[in-house]
């Protein structure tokens, strides 16, 4: 551990759920991004989190369950396309918006009826869940606005005394965070897209709908508080092209490339992270985030990003590029 690092990092499962349980802010692997966690019962550790982050109240968080026996009793109503999903997609990237019951505090879900649910893909956060015993609100765990977290240092390096313990579960799979689809519409309606594909949704359940910002008003009355124009956002200037152009660096500037696929040649950059040899868009989407943060941390003037074809895991990829780069 770095000499001046305050947050400790462990694999000791069951210290990090007694600190949840005791209210303190635990930050876990899952198989989208590390969160950031409180008991969800609890409105004090839940004020935590957004203190910690520097997060505004009217963007609400999601809550994890260890399972859908779980998730049924914190929401008033589970419809029958909620089990499809369920039993399709849980544990996994999906979070669902249902009508929550009132041990959900009401800073959780930011005042809206509806709160957002899942049940994450990976061991230690499902053990920690189990062994805490709680529902855990949690915000992928980095300060505001800034990258999403995919190890355990990157959560150190933004958020170091400010979150009592990380569970340390190595690099996360999918890398970018859940798809997040309501269930409060009529039409099931995506408000983010994310790690689990549209077309896979539809697969299961038929079309669903697409929640559009409305730039007329403010960013606390979206369809989707959180989904801010910038967001994801690194430091340095972020300019994204498209996924045929040929990337050139800027004249006299610092340049970085952030490419997938072989092809590219990158002649000129002063420092490129390809994300995928083969152009796999899991491959792209895990090694998303460390890649951006990678190429912030150079001193470059500009990255210059190639977008992704629009289909699948594509879909969120283009929506963080878009919004790092707002
Ligand atoms: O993969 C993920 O979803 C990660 C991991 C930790 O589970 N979490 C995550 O949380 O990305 P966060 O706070 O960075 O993004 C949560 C977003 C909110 O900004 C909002 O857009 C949407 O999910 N959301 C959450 N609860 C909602 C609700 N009740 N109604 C509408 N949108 C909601
Ligand atoms: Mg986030």
């Amino acid at each position: 551990m770095p000499p001046t690092s305050k947050t400790v990092l462990t694999r000791d499962v069951s210290a990090a759920a007694d600190m949840l349980r005791n209210g303190g802010l635990v930050a876990f692997p899952t198989e989208t991004v590390y969160g950031l966690g409180a008991d969800a019962r609890n409105p004090v550790s839940v004020a935590r989190i957004f203190e910690s982050k520097q997060r505004p109240t009217f963007d609400p968080l999601i809550v994890h369950a260890a399972n859908v026996e779980s998730v049924r009793e914190l929401v008033l109503d589970f419809p029958q396309v909620a089990q499809q999903l369920a039993d399709a997609f849980w544990p996994g990237p999906l979070t669902l918006v249902l009508p929550k019951r009132d041990e959900i505090s009401d800073l959780v879900t930011a005042g809206l009826p509806g709160v957002g649910i899942r049940v994450p893909n990976h061991p230690l956060a499902l053990e920690l869940l189990s062994a805490a015993g709680c529902p855990v609100a949690a915000p992928s765990a980095n300060p505001f606005g800034g990258i999403s977290p995919t190890t355990a240092l990157h959560v150190r390096d933004g958020l170091d005394g400010r979150v009592d313990l990380v569970l340390d579960g190595g690099p996360c799979g999918v890398g970018v965070e859940s798809t997040v689809l309501s269930l409060m519409t009529k039409v099931p309606t995506v408000l983010r897209p994310g790690g689990l594909p549209i077309e896979d949704l539809e697969a299961v359940i038929g079309p669903v709908a697409r929640a559009v910002s409305d730039p007329s008003r403010d960013d606390s009355a979206q369809p989707s508080p959180g989904m801010l124009s910038r967001h994801y956002a690194p430091a340095t200037l972020l300019t994204v092209i498209a996924s045929g152009q040929t990337a050139v660096p800027v004249v006299g500037k610092r340049s970085g490339l952030l490419t997938y696929g072989a092809s590219e040649v990158a002649s000129g950059f002063d420092a490129v992270e390809r994300l995928s040899e083969t152009a796999d868009l899991q491959t792209c989407a895990a090694n998303f985030f460390a890649g951006l943060r990678s190429l912030d941390s150079q001193n470059l003037d500009v990255i210059i990003a190639h977008s992704f074809p629009p289909t699948g895991l594509g879909v969120a990829l283009n929506d963080r590029l878009k919004r790092a780069s707002g």
